[in-house]
């Protein structure tokens, strides 16, 4: 992951490389480091931990120049320390990078064996090493940029800046993104429109592959045979001003609680509320009718939404689908039906996994569909069609208004897909429209189940393992919360279709485990009341994710029954996505943890 920002600037950068870099922050926390040219000279702060750490350094080691690349990381290779932290540098260039240099090892090993002494544990090292080696070769920067480039293996996005040369800047891509933004004499470089929306809207992405020699005057763009090429100038929408929590404790906290607005913007993009019908673009460039199977890949959160997509598609449109983690789909040689439609969800619209699936089924020949919530994003730009979801930007790490409008979303398809394909009637989809339409009601009635759920929050707060079981849409949702609570709070916790208990996890309940139970009173109730009755013979200690109905029929002896309203089955997965978040965010606050920073984890997922 990591965030990149550089910056040909008027005046001093350090400070505006850092405020570029707390807007990057969502991509790594664990270190950061700035580099500018003081009269022409490398100059770099570096910190280990958040951000705020190299700001209070550089409060007292003031950076001067007007020229500098930032840098904030996500350890892949080395641990976060300072020595670690980017940018890396010697006496004649000094890099910021964002991805995995996959063969370091051999190139460290040469560099090595010319007498060159690596310092640090990194993969990235050696790419200011292999420049500079260039350069004392004679080369300028730019030849010995381009003679290093085609060397190193692996997905990255790199940002150069040299010693003496005061306006000059490289930015290259391969995999990892990387953006050119024009300002009014000034030129920049960062990871996404968002690090460069307070100093220009601008915006030309680089093209895999490509690398851009950026001078005041302007930029000179190279794809990787060497050709010079042009990339479009694009006026970004990504607001300048800095996402705040509002009144909350943590973004999490006020992303939770924005989910019922949210998913009424995304639900009115994707429905007539007029005609009471589903909405979807005129120049579909597949058609539901003559799809054989659609197939989806995603990762972690994103993932879940698909697994509960799958169970509409099916449902609704009797449409098979095949879903996997991306990470898996990328290497599985799947075999893809001609003009069959691949379907891509995914928060942030970075995910190397997601994308590299995305470009496995584009060479395949495959309609190429995304739902994304950065609409200026790889994966968006790289698709035939995407379906934006509305939920705004979304600070906090762990997923959670972008996983129910990407529900959202998806069931908007799904019915329009049956529809379409004839398995839904006027009077079917009319009457699943009416139940979209009630989420946000219920979304905010689930929300009032707060004060209940922080209190029992506590009691969670000495499990070392907590079981989430659900069947059908619950199903994904179990494993949604079981992820939910892993990531934020420490504790282990595994999500299981309720009817797998008996096949092994069974041997886990013991009073020590809580188990939570996601079981709206619908036709499969029964089956799961009897899987709990299984959790309870054993003394597991049942939290209970119900419905009036279902709270009676129900007739458990339960540590804590979760009484949400009574709505359509269609619905249960989007607004039960509420206390099963609410949950996880209260067990954390509980526990201490950096909520909306968990540690080991960042926002977007631009590496293997
Ligand atoms: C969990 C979480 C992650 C993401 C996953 C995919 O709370 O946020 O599991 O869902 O990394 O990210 P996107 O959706 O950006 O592709």
């Amino acid at each position: 992951m990591c965030g990149i920002i550089g910056i040909l600037g008027k005046d001093s950068v350090a400070m505006q490389l850092v405020d570029a870099l707390k807007r990057l922050e969502y991509r790594g926390y664990d270190s950061a480091g700035v580099a500018t040219l003081e009269g022409g000279v490398l100059t770099r702060c570096r910190a280990e931990g958040k951000l705020t750490n190299l700001e209070q350094r550089l409060g007292s080691e003031h950076l001067a120049g007007i020229s500098g690349i930032g840098h904030t990381r996500w350890a892949t290779h080395g641990a976060p320390t300072e020595t670690n932290a980017h940018p890396h540098m010697n006496a004649r260039v000094a890099v910021v990078h964002n991805g995995i240099i996959e063969n370091f090892r051999a190139l460290r090993a040469e560099l090595t064996e010319a007498g060159i002494a690596i310092e640090t544990e990194t993969d990235t090292e050696v790419v200011a090493h292999l420049v500079a080696h260039e350069m004392d070769g004679g080369a300028t920067p730019e030849e010995a940029v381009g003679k290093v480039l085609p060397r190193l293996e692996g997905a990255f996005a790199l940002a150069f800046l040299f010693d003496g040369h005061d306006d000059l800047m490289i930015g290259a891509r391969r995999g990892s993104p990387l953006a050119i933004g024009y300002g009014d004499g000034t030129m920049y470089v960062g990871s996404d429109a968002i690090a460069l929306a307070p100093f220009t809207d601008r915006i030309a992405y680089l093209e895999d592959g490509d690398w851009a020699v950026v001078r005041r005057s302007g930029v000179r763009i190279y794809e990787e045979s060497g050709a010079e090429v042009q990339r479009p100038v694009r006026q970004s929408q990504t607001s300048a001003l800095l996402v705040d929590k509002g009144n909350f404790r943590h973004f999490m906290a006020k992303e939770i609680h924005e989910q019922p607005e949210v998913v009424s913007h995304t639900l009115a993009r994707y429905l007539d509320l007029n005609a009471m019908t589903t909405r979807l673009p005129d120049d579909l460039p597949f058609d539901f009718r003559t799809l054989n199977r659609i197939a989806i890949s995603a990762c972690g959160t994103a993932f879940y939404a698909g697994l509960v997509a799958k169970y509409w598609f099916e449902r609704f449109a009797r449409l098979p689908v095949d879903i996997d983690i991306a990470s898996e789909f990328r290497y599985r040689e799947m075999p893809l039906e001609p003009d069959g439609l691949s379907l891509f969800v995914s928060q942030s619209g970075e995910t190397a996994d997601t994308l590299a699936s995305l470009r496995y089924c584009k060479g395949e020949g495959q309609h190429i569909a995304a739902i994304v919530n950065v609409e200026e994003s790889t994966i968006a730009r790289e698709s035939d069609v995407i379906f934006p979801t509305l939920a705004g930007p979304e600070i906090g790490v762990a997923s959670t208004k972008a996983f129910t409008c990407q529900l959202a979303v998806l069931t908007a398809l799904a019915i329009a897909a049956g529809r379409a394909r004839g398995h839904l009637s006027e009077e079917d989809e009319r009457k699943l429209v009416e139940a979209l339409v009630e989420i946000p009601r219920f979304a905010a009635q689930a929300l009032r189940l707060e004060p209940q759920i922080e209190r029992l929050a506590k009691t969670f707060s000495h499990a070392s393992d907590v079981l989430y079981l659900g069947r059908g849409t619950s199903y994904p949702l179990a494993m949604e919360g079981a992820l939910k609570l892993k990531e934020i709070s420490y504790i282990h916790a595994e999500g299981y279709a309720a009817g797998e208990l008996k096949h092994g996890p069974i041997a886990l309940i013991d009073e020590t485990l809580p188990v939570v139970v996601i079981a709206p009173y619908d036709r499969i109730f029964d089956k799961t009341v009897s899987n709990m009755q299984e959790v309870a013979a054993r003394g597991g200690r049942i939290v209970l994710m119900t419905d009036p109905k279902g709270a009676e029929a129900a007739s458990i002896d339960a540590l804590e029954t979760l009484v949400l309203p009574d709505m359509p089955a269609t619905i249960t997965p989007i607004v039960y996505a509420l206390p099963v978040q609410l949950l996880a965010y209260h067990v954390a606050v509980f526990m201490g943890t950096d909520v909306d920073q968990p540690r080991n984890l960042a926002k977007s997922v631009t590496v293997e």
